[in-house]
Parts: structure tokens; sequence; C-alpha cells
């Protein structure tokens, strides 16, 4: 074991979309929206500074997300360093179904993990910490596996439990996938919008909901006219409209206009699926956002396909 590194590290984690409609709780896609973390080893005590969003939010440094991140991944690799002083600069909007909890765990584990491999001048981050265990790491303190799977390994994710543990399929969405999120005033925690879900559901809306599955990934992947089909919902949309309703009713009035639209997450954010050539655009969403009442901000985005990465080795 060698000493701390002196030099920071850098990670990039990007925004993600989790449930795409019917995929609830297992499909998750990685957006170009991003929180930038650098951290390096100091001599004591923890130091935080964070501009952009959550800048006022006020959480002691030890409570602070990328820190208990930080801390996690420290301890699965030999142990704390004597402090650590980190600067986050984040894109990706607290509270609005676009994973900002998963990208601050992500962004968290893979810097503690980058300095740990300075210390023990490992050839690899993976040789101190396997990527599977980063993704186990990540899901006990996030939870749920989608937003955390698809912000570290980019692209479109299905989660899926086996009896060893939790699998994950990396799939390749449409080049021409050209996502747009709309983004309203007031964030919703997700801890409310999961205690609206029932603990039953009828039988024939999982069949339907099943069926709706398999055409998102077959919509994703290569028939983007089977897009609007395929993220309809029967499983968590329609329980979580009451506590959402502006969101509620722009899904609706997109869906309405032919342009596949489903719940960010957990909200309130509004994720609508455009391709070129397929009904509607950026322009298209916006002007229906403009319609629907309350301020929404419309962010055209891309899909990440890098997934979250230590930026200069
Ligand atoms: N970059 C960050 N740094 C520190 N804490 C963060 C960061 N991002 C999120 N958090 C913490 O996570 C909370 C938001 O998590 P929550 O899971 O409710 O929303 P989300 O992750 O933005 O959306 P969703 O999980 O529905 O996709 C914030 O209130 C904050 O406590
Ligand atoms: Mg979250």
């Amino acid at each position: 074991m060698t000493s701390w590194p002196g030099q920071p590290v850098t990670v990039v984690a990007p925004a993600t979309s989790a449930n795409l409609g019917p995929g609830f709780d297992s499909l998750g896609l990685a957006l170009s929206l991003y929180d930038t973390v650098q951290a390096r080893v100091a001599e004591s005590g923890v130091a935080v500074r964070v501009t952009g969003m959550g800048a006022d939010q006020a959480d002691r440094p030890d409570r602070q997300l990328v820190i208990r991140a930080m801390r996690a991944g420290f301890a699965a690799t030999g142990g704390q360093p004597p402090g650590i002083t980190v600067s986050c600069r984040n894109d990706v909007p607290q509270g609005f179904g676009l994973g900002s909890s998963a990208a601050a765990i992500v962004a968290g584990l893979l810097a503690a993990r980058a300095l740990a491999a300075g210390r023990a001048a490992a050839a690899e981050p993976a040789d101190v910490l396997p990527d599977a265990e980063v993704l186990r790491l990540a899901c006990d303190m996030e939870g749920h596996p989608d937003n955390v799977a698809a912000c570290l390994a980019g692209g479109l994710i299905i989660t899926f439990d086996t009896a060893a543990g939790l699998g994950v399929a990396r799939l390749e969405p449409l080049p021409a996938l050209a996502p747009v999120v709309c983004t309203p005033a007031t964030p919703v925690a997700t801890k409310t919008a999961r205690k609206a879900l029932p603990e039953q559901v009828p039988h024939a809306d999982a069949a339907a909901n099943s069926a709706r599955a398999a055409l998102l990934i077959a919509a994703l992947t290569g028939r983007p006219d089977l897009l609007l089909a395929g993220t309809e919902d029967f499983l968590h949309q329609r329980y979580r409209a009451a506590t959402m309703p502006e969101t509620a009713a722009l899904v609706t009035a997109l869906r309405a206009a032919g342009i596949p639209a489903v719940v960010s997450g957990a909200g309130p954010s509004v994720l609508a699926l455009t391709v070129a050539d397929r009904p509607g655009d950026a322009a298209e969403v916006a002007r229906i956002a403009g319609l629907a009442g309350g301020p929404w901000r419309v962010l055209p985005l891309r899909v990440d396909v890098e997934g979250a990465r230590v930026l200069g080795g």
C-alpha cells in the first residue's frame, strides 16, 4: 500500500430516467445531462462545495450523499482516508425523477474507487473494487437498481433479479432516439410517489403491462413505430396521477398528439421519446407543454451511451 494520491479525481455521472412507462423498476435510460464531482484526499475533515442543482441545500458534509457514497466506497476498498474535499457541479435537478440520487451515489463510489486505486497503485480501478461490487453498493444505497444501473452502464438497461444477484442487460437504443425531458417547477420526493402505489394489481393489468414492456424493448431498439403503444403503462402511472396532476395531464396531452410520453422515474418530470421522422419533436413537445399550463422547462437531450466515468484516467 502506497500513500493516498495528492491529485484530485473527476467523475461525471449522467441523469437517468427509470421505468419508461411499463418497465416499472426494471428499465432505465441514461441521458446527456450530468453531475460532475471532483474529489481529493485531504489531511483532515470533510469539505463539500456545491454549485448548480442542490447548491442551496445545506446538508451537513458528513450526511451529504456524495460523501456517504465515498465513505461506502472507501470502506469496500481498504479504509477511509484522513480527510475528503469534494467539489460538485450539478446539472441534474434533484427530486424531479431524473435520477439525481443515483448520479450522486455512483459519482461518489467511482471517485472513492479511483482514489483507492491510486493509493494501491492498481493498474485498473476495477482491481480494487469490481464493477459488479460498485453496482451492488449503489443499489444498496439507492434502494432500487434501475437508475444506478443505467447511470453506470449508459444506454438502455433492463435489470432483473437472479438467484446469484442482480442481473443487468445493457442494450443499444436507436441512434435516432431523441429524449425530451419536461420538468415542472416543484419537485416530488420519490418516497411520496412510492406511497401512492397499491399492494396488488389486477392480473389483466399485469398481463397487458407485460405485452407493453416487450413491445417497448422492440420499439427502443429498432421499431420506433411501436413506441407509442410500447410506452403505455398499467402498473404505476395511474395510481400516482393524483399526486402530480400536471404531470399526468402533460403525459395525456403529448400521447394524444401521438408523442410517446411517460412519467420519468417517480416523477414529476415527463419524458417524451421523440424520434426523427416520427410524430413530434422537441419544438412540438415545447408547444404542447406551453398549452398544458404550469411553467415547464423543456430540455432536448441525447441518450448517454458511455455511462458514468472518471475523466482523464
Ligand atoms: N448531487 C447530489 N449531491 C448530494 N445529494 C444529492 C444529489 N442529488 C440528489 N441528492 C439527494 O437526493 C435527493 C433526491 O433524491 P430522489 O430520489 O428523491 O430524487 P431523484 O433521484 O432526483 O429522482 P428519481 O429517484 O425519482 O429519479 C435530494 O433531495 C438530495 O438529498
Ligand atoms: Mg432518486
